[in-house]
């Protein structure tokens, strides 16, 4: 996919890694963005970089009724960046855990899959496009500091590889993202190194446009995956193939 003949799509677009990538989208001349966040107010610095390409749309991912109006108004998306996730705080045995748990299942699977339920016939329309759902290092073994988080983003990691086995047939290419710590606030109580959400949508961008599935966008992520990356996939790969006998 040619980033600059694209219309994107990024929910929770009005900070951390969602407005590195509305901004890399505009620095690469994406035609149109569509800027998503729960408060539209939180968009305005951001839609001033350019207001003639950035669309401003009020979106909580977990609101049926918004998902399908944010649809209906951007019939045009070819690139679809499910980018809002939440990370609750506490352990799995606290008194609220299970409350904690429901909301980040909801806010990363399941708001997840509402939004490309309801993209996926627009992709379609457009020739396929891509779809792009940021996952994490937590994806493919827990860390027990967030464990419940880590558990809704291993069931975002397998909802992927199933749309990109799904939405083959179609033509939409389907990127993972696995960032380790990155420098947000989603990140703030992490020690440690931590990536520029900069360089997590430059990667990705340059990942889309090269056809690449999966994006180890820094240090901690590319040590995690050298040994696992490749046999991971290859059992991916092995699994979609039953879809076809
Ligand atoms: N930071 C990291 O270290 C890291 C590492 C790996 C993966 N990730 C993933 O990267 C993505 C972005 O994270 P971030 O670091 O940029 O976090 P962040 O700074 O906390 O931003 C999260 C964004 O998601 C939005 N959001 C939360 N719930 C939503 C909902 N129900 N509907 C719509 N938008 C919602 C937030 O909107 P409000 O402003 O309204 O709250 C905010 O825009 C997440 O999926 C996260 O899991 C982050």
């Amino acid at each position: 996919m040619n980033i600059q003949e694209s219309v994107a799509f990024v929910s929770g677009a009005n900070r951390g890694i969602g407005k590195a990538y509305v901004e890399a989208l505009v620095q690469a001349g994406a035609r149109r963005i569509y800027a998503a966040a729960r408060s539209v107010d939180t968009l305005n610095d951001l839609v001033a970089i350019a207001p003639d390409r950035i669309i401003p749309i009020a979106l909580d991912v977990t609101n049926p009724d918004q998902v399908n109006a944010a649809a209906q108004q951007a019939q045009d998306v070819t690139l679809l960046i499910n980018n809002a996730g939440v990370l609750g705080a506490g352990g799995l045995f606290i008194a609220n855990s299970v409350d904690t748990a429901q909301w980040e299942m909801n806010t990363n699977y399941f708001g997840t899959l509402s939004m490309v339920r309801a993209f996926a016939p627009i992709l379609q329309r457009h020739g396929g496009g891509a779809i792009v759902n940021l996952l994490s290092v937590v994806s493919v073994a827990n860390a027990p500091v967030f464990s419940s988080y880590s558990a809704s983003k291993a069931a975002l990691n397998s909802l992927t590889q199933g749309i990109r086995a799904e939405l083959a047939a179609q033509g939409t290419q389907v990127v993972g993202v696995f960032p380790g710590p990155v420098d947000t606030a989603m990140a703030d109580g992490v020690p440690g190194d931590k990536a520029a959400p900069s360089e997590v949508a430059k990667l990705t961008l340059q990942a889309i446009e090269k056809g690449i599935d999966d994006v180890y966008p820094d240090p901690v992520s590319q040590s995690v995956f050298a040994a696992i990356g490749d046999p991971l996939k290859a059992v991916e790969k092995q699994f979609a193939g039953w879809m076809r006998q």
